[in-house]
């Protein structure tokens, strides 16, 4: 197999305890020798081993490439006329979903594939090596069925949100749009999907809709994922934490009970500070789930509706900002916390045995990603060790 040295890094986040005394396992001077797709070596730049091709970082930072963990990228049309008036004063609500449903049933299924692929690019140009994505702009059998059979073709992180909100077509029957979203269409949409999640929250699903979902989706295989308390408090957060959800995604609105819930549970908690910036809403308190021991990811939530940007930088500079979390929290989060909201230890980490998934910085460190807010610092990524952008 052939072998790459990366050296002369001057800054190297590894998010490998063995590595230095912080979670992010920094190394100075490093080297990273990728073999195939996978890391075979990381540490010192002058202990690095022979390889068949080198590549001079410069003194440049290294760090894993971004694992974004919650997106909605099936999708067709836009929302500008709905961002324009949530700045002139209108406030977000679920109900704008409906515009990109209606839009995303009249696509064919290449443009719903070209305007994925588009998207995926503009995220791996911009670090973004893992990424998962979900159904939910469909909401019939066919249309569900079909995002997920998209999406799996360019990720293994595929997830079922049928459960979305009540489909127009079910206005007057709700209860009929859930059994159908437990019977029919579940069996449609599991064979594609690694994941199940429920948009849980006024205007979409209550509590007790978002069990019956979940648990339906369990017991086909699938594994729990929520959105909740994003636009205000409610049961989303307990009910993730009760099902055993890897994530509890948006954590907007929390009570006292809801953070202890998820500081004592293995549910980790994924911010999506570009829907609050989009949407004009209250921050999540990064801080507070920090200091009570809630592990955190960051992640983009992108979608046509309330956070149109694949940019994890982009969300690390406004959680640091206005979230009240270090760079180096915020860098931890955007790669090994999503790699623990989806349950991977092959990502989000540059250790022996993980994949050789890693960006370069236009810059001395990580910090500069926060530092340095809206400006294009990733240089180069290798994913599954092949240059890639
Ligand atoms: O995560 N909250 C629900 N779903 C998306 C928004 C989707 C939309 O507005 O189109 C979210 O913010
Ligand atoms: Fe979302």
């Amino acid at each position: 197999m052939t072998t790459t040295l990366i050296t002369n890094i001057g800054s190297l986040v590894t998010n490998d305890p063995a590595h230095g005394d912080t979670p992010l396992g920094l190394v100075e001077n490093a080297a990273v020798v990728i073999e195939g797709d996978r890391i075979a070596w990381v540490g010192p730049q002058e202990k690095a081993p022979a390889a068949d091709a080198v590549h001079d970082a410069q003194g440049r930072a290294v760090i894993p490439g971004f694992v974004d963990s919650h997106s909605h990228l099936v999708f067709a049309g836009d929302r500008t006329q709905e961002f324009n008036a949530r700045m002139s004063g209108r406030s977000y609500t679920a109900g704008g979903i409906r515009t990109t449903v209606a839009a995303t049933r009249a696509a064919t299924d290449e443009e719903l594939e070209a305007n994925l692929v588009h998207h995926l690019d503009e995220a791996l140009r911009q670090g973004t090596t893992t990424f998962e994505t979900k159904s939910g702009y469909g909401l019939t059998v066919e249309d569900e069925a079909r995002a997920l059979r998209i999406a799996a073709r360019h990720t293994d992180e595929v997830t079922y949100l049928g459960a979305h909100i009540v489909s127009p077509d079910y206005a007057d029957d709700p209860a009929a749009y859930v059994a159908l979203v437990t019977g029919e269409m579940l069996d449609a949409c599991a064979p594609h999907a690694r994941w199940v999640d429920v948009f849980c929250e006024k205007g979409a699903f209550d509590g007790d809709q978002a069990r019956a979902i979940l648990t339906a989706g369990k017991a086909k295989g699938l594994l729990p994922r929520v959105h909740a308390n994003q636009l205000g408090y409610g049961p989303g957060v307990q009910l993730a934490v009760e099902l055993e959800a890897a994530s509890a995604d948006h954590c907007t609105h929390l009570t006292d009970e809801d953070v202890d819930a998820l500081a004592n549970s293995s549910t980790v908690a994924t911010l999506l500070p570009g829907a609050e910036f989009s949407t004009r809403a209250q921050w999540p308190d990064a801080r507070r789930l920090l200091d009570a021991g809630v592990t955190v990811a960051l992640s983009t939530d992108c979608n046509p509706g309330s956070s149109f940007t694949s940019s994890v930088p982009f969300c690390i500079a406004l959680a640091v900002r206005d979230m009240g979390m270090t760079p180096d929290e915020a860098m931890w989060a955007a790669t090994a916390g999503g790699a623990q909201a989806l349950r991977r230890e092959d990502v989000g980490r540059l250790a022996p045995g993980a994949y050789a998934d890693l960006a370069l910085l236009d810059a001395p460190s990580h910090v500069h990603l926060a530092y340095r807010p809206g400006v294009p610092l990733v240089s180069a990524v290798w994913r599954r060790g092949v240059r890639a952008a």
